[in-house]
């Protein structure tokens, strides 16, 4: 079964309560989502391959580390996924940024896919799926199911927020599949809005209601 790894780094944290509260206006919103996404960036690189590599510092030769060089690729769900990107590349700016549009069909309330373009490479990389809210994780879970399908053999879903039901659903959907959120909350109300949560992740990004 996947593992959930909660980052509750105290930067993360507390950028996350400006994050929920409802009077954080757009700008602040968009700033914070930004800083919280690099700071959860940090921390999902930390199992990184490293190598050495011999170099001359002003004062003599060094045996230092380097990345090893494994391609990353990001994939926002869109739209709210694409608040998180450019706190993402700040750390990670080679990074290859795939994009994937669903969205819930209202009669079957299955998710559906508009929108498909991966890098070409998609086996060889290992790739990060952005959605900020893992609420009933339907739209989470069919991104994952894209994925595999046209390939890709390694992947972690990045959130702010979870709930037990979208974890639930993507540890059974996907057990070989790592959640890295910043917070698990109580639960889903009855629009499967997340309780507490920040309301509408895309809405508060984008200043639309
Ligand atoms: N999507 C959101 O933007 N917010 C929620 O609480 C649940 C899903």
């Amino acid at each position: 079964m996947g593992q959930v790894h909660v980052m509750d780094h105290p930067l993360i944290q507390h950028k996350l309560t400006y994050i929920r509260d409802k009077n954080t206006g757009t700008k602040e919103f968009r700033e914070l989502v930004d800083e919280v996404a690099a700071l959860m960036a940090y921390e999902i690189t930390r199992d990184l391959q490293l190598e050495e590599v011999m170099i001359q510092t002003p004062v003599t030769e060094a045996k230092c580390k380097v990345l090893a060089g494994k391609k990353i690729g990001l994939v926002p769900i869109l739209r709210a996924g694409l608040g998180m990107i450019d706190g993402i590349l700040k750390l990670i700016p080679a990074a290859k940024v795939g994009h994937i549009g669903l969205y819930r069909d209202p009669v079957t309330l299955q998710a559906v896919e508009y929108f498909n373009k991966m890098p070409n490479d998609v086996e060889e990389r290992d790739f990060i799926v952005i959605d900020p809210m893992l609420a009933t994780g339907a739209s989470a879970s069919e991104a994952l199911k894209i994925m595999k399908r046209m390939g890709v053999r390694s992947m972690k879903m990045m959130c702010l927020i979870g709930c037990p039901e979208g974890v639930k659903r993507i540890q059974e959907d996907h057990p070989d599949v790592d959640i890295y959120v910043a917070a698990v909350d109580e639960r889903l109300n009855e629009k499967s809005y997340i309780v507490p949560g920040l309301g509408d992740a895309g809405d508060r990004l984008f200043g639309t209601k």
